[in-house]
């Protein structure tokens, strides 16, 4: 038994459609929108983005290997590109990661092309809550699958201690050896009731799941995106809920569209571009134009 990788394939897959979507909307019949990706990961999405037909640039601070597609190492507070190099900035799942918003949206908006458009997907507060209240049940299930020896580590990741682990330099040494102690390690971190309640753990930046509950609100959101100068022209909710899918992968699909549209949607798609101000006059580049760290600041924390 697999952690589900094909669930979070097929929660990826919607958020790339709806890129896919955004995209063709703008998509100019002489010429191929130059879309970048931040917070890559495996590559996954940019490879549907770019089946579809766009020239993309996948880039992560720490793609996730198995690569599916290529991802270049960068953070999005430093992009190696020229000012008004791409028509789309993309992310999925990534912004709610990211300590230094407010260099990473100025560096966003200063590759991005005037009239360009940024598509970020989030989870919603009610993606945490949902999560929240059934994580009793995941353990549950976690210990079941653990006890009945059908827990395995995902799919692709290198079964050896991380480095930092004492004495992890010499066990990695001895592959069975290392095999063993990592499949025990990952049983064990399964294992941990404070994990699986989650009261200690928050998803990216947030500190617990009761920030979650606040940080990731849609009000939030807009405060941060116009303190950095971006006008929120859309905020589009994802057709799912996703909670629960360790129990019920790709079970109950009418259902959970059905409550995503009564408000409990998992994911939030904001469309986003340089307000006006930025965009007239010398292109988007930083200058006058750039978010205002005072204003980021005061937005996070409001
Ligand atoms: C939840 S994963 C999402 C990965 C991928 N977008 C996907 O949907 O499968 C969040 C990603 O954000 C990336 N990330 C974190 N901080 C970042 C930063 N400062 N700049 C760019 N990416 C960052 C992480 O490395 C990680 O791959």
């Amino acid at each position: 038994m697999r952690l589900f990788p094909e669930w979070v394939r097929e929660i990826r897959g919607r958020d790339a459609t709806f890129f896919i979507e955004q995209l063709s909307a703008r998509q100019n019949p002489n010429q191929s929108l130059r879309i970048l990706e931040i917070g890559g990961g495996d590559g996954y999405i940019a490879s549907l983005v770019h089946d579809a037909g766009f020239e993309i640039k996948s880039t992560d601070p720490s793609p996730r290997e198995p690569l599916v597609f290529p991802v270049e190492v960068m953070e999005a507070s430093r992009l190696p590109y020229d000012d008004n190099s791409f028509d789309a900035v993309i992310s999925s799942n990534v912004l709610e990661h990211i300590k230094n918003l407010h260099d990473s949206f100025a560096e966003m908006t200063r590759v991005l092309k005037p009239n360009g458009i940024m598509i970020h997907s989030m989870p919603t507060p009610a993606c945490s809550f949902v999560s929240t209240l059934t994580a009793p049940i995941m353990l549950l299930r976690t210990w079941y699958y653990f006890l009945t020896g059908r827990l395995q580590p995902p799919e692709g990741k290198p079964q050896r201690l991380p480095e930092r682990l004492p004495l992890a330099q010499r066990i990695n040494r001895h592959p069975r050896l290392a095999r063993f102690c990592y499949r025990s390690l990952y049983a064990l971190w399964q294992l941990q009731p404070l994990r699986a309640i989650r009261f200690r753990y928050g998803h990216g930046e947030a500190s617990g799941p009761i920030d979650e509950l606040i940080i990731w609100r849609e009000s939030k959101w807009r405060r941060r995106f116009e303190a950095a100068r971006l006008d929120v022209h859309k905020v589009h909710y994802g057709d799912l809920c996703c909670s629960m899918n360790k129990l019920f992968p790709f079970k109950f699909m009418a259902f959970r569209s059905w409550v995503a549209r009564q408000g409990w949607a998992s994911t939030a798609f904001y469309l986003v571009s340089p307000a006006a101000s930025q965009t007239s006059g010398n292109g988007a580049s930083s200058g006058s134009g750039a978010p205002r760290p005072v204003e980021m600041a005061a937005a996070s924390a409001q």
